[in-house]
């Protein structure tokens, strides 16, 4: 079982934030890439483990609950299925209680109590919910609504049809700088579009296929990352004008500033086929550390000082970080433990 630490934002939630990190550079360079690897494969980093689940509850499970409730209320348009996407929504929710449940033994119980009726119980939040497959009559909400007020993960689901596979419903209240409520309806290949390199590459074509083979009990993961100023999961297109202004001011402030508000910020994002409905489901994990606690790992501080210091121009300009990539390198570099010297004979 995953062990949970303490909801406190204290030092121990700090310190379990570093732990579970999933630090995402294999290498000192980065590039765009097919990186699919089996899910549920622990993966040991510098500073500790993650990786061993699907569904990943830490210590702001909490506080990202409460903030994509305000988001949801705020703005409908986070929230979306087409009317064919009925059924995948019901078959995406029971997927996550199975795997809730099989994850969090303690806390989230998945119960059968008839042919298509079940019980359902989440303890930390004291939830109990009974319900009948199928019958939206029998829960408080949408289900795809009602199991992301329970999970940290945003989610898309996506149809196949035509060869083809479409964003047709989703909950997403912490998108990267895009806007689900524009996406709902694109193509994959559509929505990948504004990418750079990756039509020229192939990446998003062999992904494609790929998506398109995948089976049932089989699932996938990737991560993705970018750098994002001050502990903000919600930098949705929508709301540019909240966020979109810091890239320029952030690069006035004092080092010290600058370290505590500028974060890598890294998705871990699952890839699964719904077993009775037929639809994928695209999970984003929205990891977030700050440079000061990234240079805490030596390793992790070398490297992603190399990564933003050698990415080319186009990257960085798409992932809206050209403005201040350069001095996030120095920074780090700067953070360099002092070599402590051996007093002589
Ligand atoms: C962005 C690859 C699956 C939605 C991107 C980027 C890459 C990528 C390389 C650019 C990221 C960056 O520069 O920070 C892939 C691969 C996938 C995959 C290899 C599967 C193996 C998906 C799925 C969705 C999705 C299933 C469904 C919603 C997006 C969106 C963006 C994006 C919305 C941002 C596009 C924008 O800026 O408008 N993806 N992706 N991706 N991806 Fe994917």
């Amino acid at each position: 079982m995953t062990t949970m630490s303490d909801p406190s934002t204290g030092a121990d939630a700090l310190a379990g934030l570093v732990a579970g990190f999933p630090f995402p550079f294999p290498e000192d360079r980065y590039r765009y890439s097919t990186n699919v690897e089996p899910a549920q494969t622990p993966v040991t980093t510098a500073a500790g483990r993650w990786g061993a689940a699907v569904v990943d509850i830490d210590s702001e499970y909490r506080d990202e609950l409460d903030r994509r409730a305000m988001i949801l209320a705020a703005d409908p348009t986070r929230h979306a299925v087409l009317p064919h996407m009925v059924p995948a929504a019901w078959d995406a929710m029971l997927t996550l209680m199975r795997e809730l449940d099989e994850t969090y033994p303690e806390q989230m119980r998945l119960r059968p109590t008839g042919a298509d009726t079940w019980l359902w119980r989440n303890e930390i939040l004291g939830i109990e919910q009974r319900f009948r497959y199928g019958d939206p009559a029998t829960l408080p909400e949408e289900p795809l609504r009602y199991i992301t007020s329970q999970i940290q993960e945003d989610i898309a689901l996506l149809d196949q049809r035509n060869d083809q596979l479409y964003v047709d419903a989703g909950v997403v209240t912490f998108a990267a700088d895009w806007s689900f409520g524009f996406d709902v309806g694109m193509s994959f290949l559509e929505i990948h579009g504004p990418v750079p390199r990756v039509r020229q590459e192939g990446v998003i074509t062999r992904a494609h296929e790929f998506l398109k083979r995948l089976q049932p009990h089989q699932p996938y993961r990737r991560t993705n990352w970018t750098l994002t100023i001050d502990r903000r999961l919600d930098v949705s297109t929508e709301i540019y004008h909240e966020w979109g202004p810091d890239r320029e001011t952030i690069q006035r402030v004092s080092d010290d500033e600058f370290g505590r508000r500028v974060h890598l910020r890294v998705e871990v994002q699952h890839l699964i086929r719904l077993p009775d409905s037929g639809a994928v489901m695209f999970l984003i994990r929205t990891y977030m550390l700050p440079l000061e606690q990234l240079a805490s790992v030596e390793v992790w501080r070398r490297r992603t000082a190399e990564v933003l210091a050698e990415l080319p121009g186009d990257m960085a300009d798409y992932k809206g970080i050209i403005k201040f990539r350069d001095r996030a390198a120095q920074w780090l570099r700067g953070a360099a433990p002092v070599p402590t010297t051996t007093p002589g004979p």
